[in-house]
């Protein structure tokens, strides 16, 4: 066997052995699917940071092993920085923000044991990306079954155009994953890749009684998470949240437009009982979203002191409210507009506190065309529930 042969099947193998060692069970299906199914062909150019820049990276930039390498480590890797693929950017790199990547492989092996996909099933996915978790779809289910769709004709191209490298035909589409979907195609499974604040009706409505759809949530407060649901036969979707922690870039619908955080100029202000920093413990931001409207908008950044400011929006009313840590005081909330938004997490964190720090894989979810509910049952049997 070529040397390089060799090599590909041993980054292949020590890809499957991370993910089995960490919280993931790999079941033999699915390890059997990432022993086969190769991630370079899907990554041929990626970016790796250096600083504040992304700088585009191939395997002919210098050490090829240390290249290889880096594919085949269970880290995501980003292609896309502000619609820019790596493949076109220029060797310098560029600056912005992510808008595209292959999914860290462990989080990919953790949906895709959710989903239980079988052969045959027909499976739908938003988000192609590099479409490498496209290919362990068609691995699994059989590629004619499988639709896979990105918002960006780039990605679409380069995404059919590697998984037909491999073999792998499915139908791969240019639109918008939350309503492009085929006309009247019906799916078993459906997996979304980026992340929503609520599930599309579109999804729910193509999705077969006993089917299952695996999906992201996140809003701005960092708290992203996983729900499975089972399509039943009423219409609703009803499941779990998975323990993993995951913050999907967004599914942009075109409808959301970036919304600019006012700023607040000092005035009245009052002691908070907590620190915005609270907000960057996942297991509590989870929580704290629940609390607050899907549009709320956080920011944060440092003040000249170098301590932390969280800035809250909600643009449905206009309120706006400044958390600013100080030095050897307690924080300080500034608000302008009708509403106080910190005052609700404080409340939240309060009650969090008193059930103990409830993990997120012991919420249930119910999701139907008109909205959401999250729901936890507490040990002494007391049932709290938030609806979106
Ligand atoms: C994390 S990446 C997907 C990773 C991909 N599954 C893979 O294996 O490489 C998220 C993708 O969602 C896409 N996306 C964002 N909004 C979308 C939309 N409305 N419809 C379809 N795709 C969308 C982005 O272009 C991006 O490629």
């Amino acid at each position: 066997m070529p040397d390089d042969e060799q090599r590909l099947i041993q980054a292949r193998v020590s890809l499957t052995q991370q993910i089995d060692r960490g919280s993931v069970v790999l079941s033999s299906q699915l390890a059997e699917a990432f022993l086969n199914v190769p991630r370079h062909p899907f990554v041929p150019v990626f970016y790796r940071r250096e600083s504040e820049r992304f700088i585009p990276w191939q395997i002919t930039d210098g050490d090829a092993q240390a290249w290889l390498d880096a594919v085949y480590t269970d880290d995501s890797l980003i292609t896309e920085v502000d619609g820019v693929h790596a493949e076109q950017a220029d060797p310098g790199g560029v600056t912005g923000v992510p808008t595209s990547s292959s999914t860290a492989p462990s989080l990919m092996a953790d949906m895709l044991d959710a989903l239980d996909v079988n052969e045959g099933d027909e499976v739908y996915e938003a988000g192609a990306g590099s479409g490498y978790n496209a290919a362990m779809l068609c691995h699994l289910a059989g590629d004619k079954h499988v639709t896979t769709v990105d918002r960006s004709d780039t990605l679409t191209a380069l995404a059919r155009e590697r998984l037909n490298g491999l073999g792998f035909d499915p139908l791969v589409i240019h639109g918008d994953g939350a309503r492009d979907l085929p006309p009247d195609a019906m799916y078993d499974r459906i997996i979304a890749t980026a992340s929503v604040r609520r599930i599309p009706p579109s999804w729910l409505e193509r999705c077969r009684v006993g089917g299952i759809l695996v999906i992201p949530f996140k809003g701005t407060l960092a708290g992203g998470m996983i729900a499975r649901l089972t399509k039943l036969p009423d219409g609703t979707a009803v499941g779990r949240i998975l323990h993993t922690p995951a913050a999907f870039m967004p599914l942009r619908t075109g409808t959301e437009a970036e919304e600019q955080v006012p700023e607040i100029p000092d005035g009245p202000c009052r002691d908070a009982g907590l620190s915005g920093r609270a907000l960057d413990d996942w297991t509590f931001s989870f929580f704290a979203q629940l609390h607050m409207p899907p549009g709320l908008v956080r920011t944060y950044d440092r003040s000249g002191d170098g301590l932390h400011v969280t800035t809250l929006y909600d643009p449905a009313d206009g309120s706006a409210t400044r958390i600013e840590d100080r030095p050897e005081a307690t924080p300080l909330v500034t608000s302008i507009g009708p509403r106080d938004l910190w005052a609700p997490m404080e409340l939240a964190h309060q009650l969090w506190r008193r059930l103990n720090r409830p993990r997120r894989e012991w919420f249930s979810i119910e999701a139907t065309p008109a909205g959401q509910t999250v729901t936890y049952m507490a040990p002494d049997g007391q049932i709290h529930r938030w609806t979106r």
